[in-house]
């Protein structure tokens, strides 16, 4: 099984503020719908909160420390016993959802990261971790300019590990 996360970073790592997202791209959150889709994703139980709701046609996880039971979704205490589920379901790709804690707590598990690069400087309270140059190959990077719908500039990028 692949190990992947998926992330909005703005151009200082931030990744949200309040539990929040820090802004809405429509075309981003298109973006992780056509990559998730089908797959497994993994998330701390905040970023659950935030979502909301399980995401449809996906296998749903979370992380948390108490003992949850929330309709749609598989609940584990550790990180390691979400992947090991994912991994016992068969699943061929996991991505990693978020948010801080679980980024920071996966990387050394991570073959790939999607990360949209949001040229733009937030106000932030969680933020993901650096890429150094020397474990990590970008290997595509595709600019967006802003528009009517995605009001900040973007790119589109994949690393993979080296
Ligand atoms: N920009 C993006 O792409 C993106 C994506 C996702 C999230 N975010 C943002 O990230 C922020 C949330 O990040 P966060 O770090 O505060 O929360 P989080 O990582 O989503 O969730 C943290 C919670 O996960 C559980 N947890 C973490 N590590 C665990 C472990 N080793 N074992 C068991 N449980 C564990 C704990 O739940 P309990 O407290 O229940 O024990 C912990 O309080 C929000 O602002 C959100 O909007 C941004």
């Amino acid at each position: 099984m692949k190990i992947s996360c998926i992330v909005a970073a703005d151009k200082n790592n931030g990744i949200g503020k309040n539990n929040q997202l820090l802004c809405h791209l429509p075309a981003d959150l298109k973006y992780f719908k056509n990559l998730t889709t089908h797959h497994a994703i993994l998330m701390g139980r905040k970023t659950f909160e935030s979502i909301g709701k399980p995401l449809p046609n996906r296998t749903n996880i979370i992380i948390s420390r108490s003992e949850l039971n929330i309709e749609g979704t598989h609940c584990f205490k550790s990180l390691e016993d979400g992947i090991s589920f994912a991994k016992s379901q068969n699943e061929t790709e996991l991505f990693i959802i978020g948010g801080d804690s679980i980024y920071q707590q996966s990387m050394e598990m991570l073959d790939t990261v999607y990360l949209t690069r949001i040229h733009h400087g937030f106000d932030a309270d969680a933020f993901f971790p650096a890429l150094p140059d020397e474990y990590w190959q970008l290997n595509q990077n595709k600019f967006h300019a802003a528009d009517d719908t995605n009001k900040f500039d973007f790119s589109f990028q994949t690393y993979n590990r080296k």
